[in-house]
């Protein structure tokens, strides 16, 4: 099969639109939707820096790849790449191998943090995580040493790597939840709290497909190992809904998330004007952040453990 815009072979057929592209012009087509997403949600300055959250996986990735072509000494916007180390044997470091090549090949400042900060390794956690799902601790804990790193690199934004089925599937899941201030939050992020860098996504309006051709065609490394302690059933659930939908209907992922723009501005978060800090530097909800109070119940339970 041609693409529809020059004779070369195509490498795609995208359904929702109906056209086949070669790999340059899916690679245009790509970054083209890339581009209004950034120009859409942030506002960027000479003298500004934008930290990246990158873990080494196609998406994030292919934000870092793409945020650094376009923002560079011309135009004097820095990117920094911030990566965290769980500690996760067998799955974190082969995949920071890659982050830690590319940024210097490519001369990209390149950031780490680590759960063994806390001296509290994935590996230590995931044994006494109980009835809660790992995650729920990775997760607290990485946006924690993300945050404060962005803030100390003097980041105004930080870019992350979710894609249109990524979002798709979080405005599902809360919408059916209830979960009106999850949903009210979800980001890009309007409402500044001090504190808490804004996040961004590039990548919102594309699917995880397209992410992934995307790294093939345009020769991005990425680790596409799976996480052993990855055990979120329900956004499982959500993911296989969202999937069938577009399968029945192409299209449906974009006009789930366009929905949810649309409806954004008449949904508010509980309290957002109330700002509180944590001992640890954190901006929180109660005395202390989720993360702190983390903190102390896992070294509890394996302090236990040991005893
Ligand atoms: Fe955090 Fe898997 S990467 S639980
Ligand atoms: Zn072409
Ligand atoms: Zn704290």
């Amino acid at each position: 099969m041609k693409c529809d815009l020059c004779n070369n072979e195509s490498v795609t057929f995208v359904r929702y639109n109906g056209s086949h592209l070669c790999a340059d012009h899916f690679k245009d087509y790509f970054v083209k939707r890339v581009k209004k997403e950034i120009r859409k949600e942030v506002d960027l300055f000479k003298g500004d820096t934008v930290g990246v959250a990158v873990s080494g996986g196609k998406d994030s990735m292919v934000t870092l790849s793409i945020l650094h072509s376009l923002f560079n000494e011309r135009n004097g916007i820095r990117v920094v790449c911030i990566s965290i180390d769980e500690g996760i044997e067998g799955y974190r470091p082969p995949s920071l191998d890659i982050v830690r090549k590319y940024c210097s090949d490519n001369g990209i400042e390149y950031r780490e943090r680590s759960f063994a900060e806390m001296d509290l390794p994935m590996d230590d956690i995931a044994p006494v995580s109980g009835s809660s799902s790992p995650c729920t601790y990775c997760g607290v804990f990485r946006r924690k040493l993300m945050n404060d790193e962005a803030r100390k690199v003097g980041a105004k934004y930080l870019a992350t790597g979710h894609n249109l089925d990524d979002v798709a599937q979080s405005v599902m899941m809360n919408l059916v939840r209830g979960d009106i201030d999850r949903l009210a939050r979800l980001g890009p992020h309007t409402n500044i709290r001090p504190g808490l860098i804004p996040r961004f996504y590039p990548l919102r309006m594309v699917p995880e497909k397209e992410s992934l051709l995307y790294a093939l065609v345009a020769g991005i490394p990425f680790w596409d190992g799976e996480c052993p302690y990855w055990k979120e059933a329900l956004r499982n659930e959500y993911r296989d809904v969202v999937d069938g939908l577009e399968d029945r209907s192409p299209g449906t992922k974009y006009s789930i998330v366009s929905t949810y723009d649309k409806l954004r501005p008449l949904i508010t978060p509980a309290s957002p004007h109330e700002v509180k800090f944590c001992f640890c530097g954190e901006p929180c909800n109660g005395k202390r952040c989720k993360a702190c109070e983390y903190e102390e119940v896992l070294k509890g339970r394996i302090g236990a453990g040991k005893g």
